[in-house]
């Protein structure tokens, strides 16, 4: 091919970028190899007091076989101005990876009529609770300064064409529980879905709530109302998960792990089953004034399902957690990681509030679990006072030893753009249909999302 023909499409290619980069703000960067795309999710409608926690599906994603790297995510305003936790205190947010039976497109905006079983199937990590928490990532109010990043040479193998079922795609949804606390009569009890600031006698199902329970999820579902200051005029506004995803394109270099979240309330010890019980409440301390200790610390073990290194840990803990760790059946931590609590009103810094997790890289190869190793979980909460709703989770990703052959030190290659070749033509066009794409969606959900519910 002639220099001529590769120069035309080459500014054919530039022509065609500049069009993208003007008609949405979403794009994708690359560095070292390294790809990343910010994000938004549908809109999240708020007034003072009240709880958000919905289902969004097919949420925008990066496409194709590819290796998460990280999932980085914050609250932000319709300015994209970084939003309080004094003001909206960002409970969680989850995503899930999810197959779709594909042409069903027309009938899930026929209605709200759920998560089809037949038409869905939850794609989720490796374990370990028989239900809920099967999310890839997942973070709470500590998102802003907690590391996701997936360390060289490993990444979370997703978009594997192989691996969805046929008649399926691969799909994403994101479940955001955000709480507005701007004028409640207590912001961190409202945090915290204490029932008796919750106007709610019911569950999120309509089944009646035990008058023991205290507080916790069932109290603080999705359109329920935290107690705000008398006289209150409330004002509404519009806010947003701004979420960055990392990843490379996949390739034989890259060693897959796998995601595995133990919860300090799994009842596997005595049930024999992984019953994930996912929050509990700490009771305030009657000893401590006496012992000067204010520790309440919870312990859980399960059975590990498969052998191999771990490459990253992090815990996540709610307000009044001091620790958590996860230790190997000769009584090793595997990792041990803390919050991080803000000391200020800065976004970022909110005293009161973690606004951190500590994690762990171990050096690959140092952090072994053998297959069908017992691992206990601690999770450590100042019971200084009482707290409802807490958990403690640990999430690990785990590099199986099988794999071992895998070469695990090779570093993915990096991505070479191929200069005044066809390559950047298709590049280009790749790219432009990606935005284009991931514009048109954008525009769909501002336009009236219909989320389907989990039921
Ligand atoms: C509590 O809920 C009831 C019925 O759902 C409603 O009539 C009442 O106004 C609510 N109270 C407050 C303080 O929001
Ligand atoms: C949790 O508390 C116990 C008891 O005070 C202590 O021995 C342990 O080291 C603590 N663990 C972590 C991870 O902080």
């Amino acid at each position: 091919m002639s220099f001529g023909s590769q120069g035309v499409v080459f500014f054919l290619a530039i022509a065609l970028l500049a069009t993208c980069a003007q008609n949405s703000e979403a794009r994708v960067t690359i560095e070292n190899g390294l790809k990343s795309m910010v994000y938004l999710s549908p809109k999240i409608t708020q007034h003072h007091g009240s709880v958000s926690n919905k289902y969004y599906y097919d949420i925008e994603f990066p496409k194709g076989h590819i290796a998460l790297k990280s999932f980085n995510a914050e609250v932000v305003d319709e300015e994209g101005n970084p939003v309080s936790l004094q003001e909206t205190y960002l409970h969680h947010w989850v995503v899930v990876r999810y197959y779709e039976r594909i042409g069903i497109e027309d009938k899930k905006h026929d209605g709200n009529t759920g998560f089809h079983k037949s038409d869905h199937i939850i794609a989720g990590n490796a374990g370990i609770c028989s239900h809920g928490l099967t999310q890839f990532f997942g973070l709470g109010s500590e998102t802003r300064k907690t590391s996701t990043r997936v360390p060289d040479p490993f990444g979370i193998e997703v978009g594997n064409p192989l691996e969805v079922p046929f008649g399926y795609e691969e799909k994403w949804m994101l479940n955001i529980h955000a709480i507005d606390t701007r004028g409640t009569v207590d912001a961190m009890g409202c945090t915290e879905c204490r029932c008796n600031l919750y106007n709610v006698t019911n569950d999120e199902y309509g089944r009646p709530l035990d008058p023991n329970y205290l507080g916790g999820l069932y109290c603080c579902y999705d359109e329920t109302q935290c107690k705000v200051k008398n006289g209150l005029e409330s004002v509404e506004r519009n806010l947003y998960l701004r979420y960055t995803v990392k990843w490379v394109d996949w390739s034989d270099s890259i060693v897959p792990v796998k995601i595995f979240i133990l919860d300090v309330t799994d009842t596997w010890q005595t049930t024999g089953i992984h019953d994930c019980l996912i929050e509990y409440n700490v009771e305030q301390s009657t000893t401590g004034i006496a012992t000067n200790d204010y520790t309440s610390s919870r312990r859980s073990s399960v059975r590990f399902p498969i052998g191999g290194d771990v490459v990253y840990g992090v815990a996540h803990q709610h307000s009044g957690g001091i620790g958590s760790a996860l230790y190997r059946e000769d009584g090793q931590a595997i990792c041990s990681s803390t919050p991080i609590y803000g000391k200020g009103n800065d976004v970022g810094d909110e005293a009161g509030y973690i606004v951190g997790m500590t994690t762990c890289y171990p050096k690959p190869g140092s952090m072994k679990i053998a297959k069908g190793e017992t691992l206990t979980l601690e999770s450590n909460y100042s019971s200084e006072k009482s707290h409802t709703g807490v958990m403690g989770l640990f999430y690990i990703l785990v590099a199986e030893s099988s794999l071992e052959s895998h070469n695990p030190v090779q570093v993915y290659k990096e991505f070479k753009v191929p200069i005044f070749s066809w390559g950047l033509a298709v590049f280009g066009l790749a790219i432009c249909a990606a935005v284009l794409v991931a514009y048109q969606r954008r525009k769909q959900s501002e336009d009236g999302y219909q989320p389907i519910i989990v039921t």
